[in-house]
């Protein structure tokens, strides 16, 4: 089973990424943390992605497009995974699509975490204190809204006209949100 977490920077991806992943003994393909390592170990694609990284834009489909793709083809990701951070354009979800129609696959479910945008701003200022993630600065977390709004809404539409996308309320506790993701699923 694919399924892919939809929603805002700050909404909970990750957050309820990572439960839901460990309770379908599915990996998670978080594209935000390889692209975090990938900085941090200084190589070719963390040197092309952090000028756009820090500014709180999309790293380019030309660099992003080919990592999407070797990620979906490991072995751990055959027959399933929890998509965290990607597709974010339109060429990204093509892409996915594309692949996993060839496997004679396809994503069975899109849970879009709804979170206002004042607790979105609340989530990202607290973590910039304790964390210090480089593109959680004022500047860089309005402008990661924008694109979200611009580049990523626009996708719900695309999904939503196959009837996949579910919406979940993002505000309430982190096992409030979960529970009602195990509502969703089934399991
Ligand atoms: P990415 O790493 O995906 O960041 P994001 O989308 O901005 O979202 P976050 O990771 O900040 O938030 P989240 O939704 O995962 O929420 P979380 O669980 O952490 O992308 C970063 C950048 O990488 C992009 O800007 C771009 O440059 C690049 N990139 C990544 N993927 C790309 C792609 N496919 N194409 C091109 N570029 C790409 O929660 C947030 C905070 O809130 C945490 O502190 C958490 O503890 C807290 N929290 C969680 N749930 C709750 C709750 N219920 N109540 C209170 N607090 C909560
Ligand atoms: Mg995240």
């Amino acid at each position: 089973m694919f399924i892919l977490i939809l929603g805002a920077p700050g909404s909970g991806k990750g957050t309820q990424g990572r439960i839901l992943a460990e309770r379908l003994g599915l990996p998670k393909i978080t594209t935000g943390d390889i692209l975090r390592a990938a900085m941090k170990a200084g190589t070719p694609l963390g040197m092309q992605a952090k000028k756009f990284y820090d500014a709180g834009k999309l790293v380019p489909d030309s660099v992003v497009l080919g990592m999407i793709k070797d990620e979906l083809a490991r072995p751990e990701a055959k027959d399933g995974a929890v998509l965290d951070g990607f597709p974010r354009t339109a060429a990204q979800a093509e892409l996915v699509d594309k692949t996993l129609a060839e496997r004679m696959q396809r994503l069975n479910h899109i849970l879009l975490l709804d979170v206002t945008e004042e607790e979105l701003v609340k989530r990202l200022r607290a973590r910039a204190a304790t964390e210090g993630r480089s593109d959680d600065t004022p500047e860089a977390v309005a402008e990661r809204l924008r694109v979200y709004q611009m580049d990523t809404a626009p996708l719900i539409a695309h999904y939503t006209t196959r009837g996949i996308v579910h919406r979940v309320p993002g505000i309430g506790t982190v096992d409030q949100i979960a529970e009602e993701i195990k509502r969703i699923i089934g399991r």
